[in-house]
């Protein structure tokens, strides 16, 4: 397994890798990995002859009072879980190697950007397509590799792929979850015993509304305020930044369900922002 921290050596390793005709799988990711990151990365295995990693903590998509300074970091840890997986290349650059002095250039997508979690980080996705943009230029793959976890930034790299004609295909992979439901993520890690078991609330409440629109109820507003009623019920819930009932190509809210649905969710336990989502098809 090979570790590059310098961009221009990993463009001409994928290049030698596009020489020999082989697929590259891609998996970006912000280290601290989990079994989440490791599915995509199983996956990206699976499909191409090579699978590279990239752990990169990107300064650019953090808010001013966001937690890029405390973002969990465990390169040793993740390096040791990506040899397991017998990855091939780890992208690890420097903050200083990705923005130089003197960057200037940003790749931002409108609208669905500013949806959902967008409207409560603004400049988050600007930040994250960017930085991919950079990513799939230096690491030159055929499949980019997302999680449904981040439901809206696969929506959000999907639009920026075919606005500008970037030749990469991509493909979500399932969320992964903790026994009790909780979506794994980097920042479970914040949580205090207490706060853990808060946080089974989130997922709970998005099984609930499923049922009640299983049921039949295709009311979305009521949908939304069962959500909100469901999730203030948890004293350890701060702050809910939205829930409800979303067209899954635009994000927009839905008052009358019909076909496919994204239940999403995004909230704080004490200072940590959790979000989750699931989708849903209904039989009409
Ligand atoms: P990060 O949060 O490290 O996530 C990397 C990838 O792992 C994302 O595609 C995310 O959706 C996926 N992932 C995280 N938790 C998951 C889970 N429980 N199940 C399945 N997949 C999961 O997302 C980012 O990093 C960054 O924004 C990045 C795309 C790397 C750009 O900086």
């Amino acid at each position: 397994m090979e570790i590059i921290r310098i961009p221009k050596v990993m463009q001409e390793t994928s290049r030698k890798f596009l020489r020999e005709v082989k697929t590259i799988g891609f998996v970006p990711t912000m280290g601290a990995l989990h079994e989440g990151h490791l599915s995509l990365v199983r996956r990206a295995k699976q499909d191409n002859h090579v699978a590279v990693v990239s752990i990169f903590v990107n300064p650019i998509q953090f808010g001013p009072t966001e937690d890029f300074e405390r973002y969990p970091r465990d390169i040793e840890g993740d390096i040791e879980k990506l040899r397991k997986e017998d990855v091939d290349t780890i992208f690890m650059p420097d903050v200083s190697s990705m923005y130089p002095e003197g960057f200037s250039t940003y790749v931002e997508v409108v609208d669905i950007s500013e949806r959902l979690c967008g409207a409560f980080r603004p400049g988050h996705f600007k930040g994250v397509t960017t930085v991919v943009t950079k990513l799939l230029n230096i690491v030159k793959p055929k499949i980019l590799y997302l999680g449904q976890k981040d439901y809206q930034q696969s929506v959000v790299i999907k639009r920026l792929l075919k606005d500008l004609d970037m030749d990469v295909d991509i493909v979500v992979c399932p969320t992964i979850r903790e026994k009790d439901g909780l979506a794994m993520s980097s920042r479970n890690m914040y949580l205090d015993n207490e706060q853990r078991n808060a946080a089974r609330i989130i997922y709970r409440c998005l099984i609930e509304a499923s049922e009640i629109i299983k049921a039949g109820i295709k009311d979305g507003v009521y949908i939304k305020n069962i959500m909100f009623k469901k999730l203030k019920e948890e004293p350890l819930v701060s702050t809910i930044d939205y829930a409800g009932v979303y067209d899954p190509d635009t994000l927009v809210e839905i008052n009358e369900i019909k076909k496919e649905i994204l239940l999403a969710i995004a909230l704080r336990i004490g200072n940590t922002r959790l979000i989750d989502n699931i989708l849903l098809e209904i039989n009409t």
